[in-house]
């Protein structure tokens, strides 16, 4: 018998599971910020005790809801759990009133959320850097605590997300005064560079210099828009390769739905596949 049910913390260890099949970054960390900022949008299969498939959505205010974390168990696999998961997400977030569902697809994903209407949107990859590869860098002095400023940030990305961004900032945070912002935080397998949205080359190197001297002689993950020049020159800059090839893709909740306005060109890394 399977249901399916609202995830909640003392679901970690089974959520990890489903991460780690993946291969992916996850931490424990990192799906107990994600439960708590979904709330009741935080769903999965549970089977004879156990969650054997996830998916998450996050709400920016009315305009998007981000999905990610839509995994099934690697034994639970072509049972119907992912698309019966996104079905029943996009029903409640259609009733909640939101305007757009956005997400990034693997390959596996993609031709599901293809067939509940989703559309390309763009090209995302990871980049990675390996343990010990790259340049040294020095702790650059230009650099200060960050506080979230939402506007700032909703003139890019193109929604507001500052709880989200109030959530990642304790993991460690930067600014440039006046160009912007980056944030990175641990992982499973290596240390997350992201978000960073900031207005020139020149504030970004700043800003990636600050978390490559946090971040010593560790496995590195950059996700970017391969389409943003002024990003891939500086992840080829300090020794990061692309890793996996994703597609961000976007949904119309409601018939005749003005698109967000974003610039991708100042997204120069993005906050995670899970959370846009
Ligand atoms: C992608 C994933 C979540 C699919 O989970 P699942 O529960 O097996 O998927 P479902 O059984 O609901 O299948 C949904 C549809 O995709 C198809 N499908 C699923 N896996 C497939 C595969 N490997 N190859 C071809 N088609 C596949 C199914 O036939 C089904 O089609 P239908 O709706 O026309 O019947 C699972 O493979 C997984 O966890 N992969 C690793 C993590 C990942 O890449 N997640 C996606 C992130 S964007």
């Amino acid at each position: 018998m399977s249901k399916i049910r609202q995830l909640r913390t003392t679901d970690l260890p089974d959520l990890l599971v489903l991460s780690q099949q993946a291969g992916w970054n996850q931490t424990a960390a990192d799906w107990e910020r994600t439960l708590a900022l979904c709330g009741e949008f935080a769903i999965g299969v549970e089977e004879q005790g156990q969650v054997v498939a996830s998916t998450t959505a996050i709400r920016y205010a009315q305009d998007l809801a981000w999905i990610g974390m839509v995994l099934t168990h690697t034994e639970h696999r072509g049972q119907g759990h992912a698309r019966t998961l996104m079905e029943h997400t996009l029903k409640h977030l259609r009733l909640a009133g939101i305007h757009w569902a956005k997400l990034d697809a693997t390959e596996l994903g993609r031709p599901i959320y293809a067939k509940l209407g989703f559309e390309d949107e763009c090209p995302i990859e990871r980049w990675k850097r390996p343990a010990g590869k790259g340049p040294e860098t020095r702790r650059p002095p230009l650099v200060h605590d960050y506080i979230v400023d939402p506007s700032f940030d909703r003139a890019y990305f193109g929604a507001y997300r500052v709880p989200l961004l109030n959530a990642l900032c304790k993991e460690g945070a930067a600014f440039v005064v006046g160009y912007g912002y980056a944030m990175g935080r641990a992982g499973a397998q290596a240390a997350y560079f992201g978000p960073c949205v900031v207005r020139t080359r020149d504030a970004a190197r700043k800003l990636v210099e600050w978390f490559l001297s946090n971040h010593p002689g560790q496995e590195l993950y950059w996700d970017l828009f391969p389409d943003n020049s002024d990003a891939v020159q500086l992840a080829i800059d300090y020794g990061f390769e692309p890793a996996r090839h994703l597609t961000r893709m976007s949904l119309a909740l409601r018939p005749g739905t003005a698109p967000l306005l974003r610039n991708n060109a100042s997204v120069f890394a993005i906050a995670g596949f899970e959370y846009g």
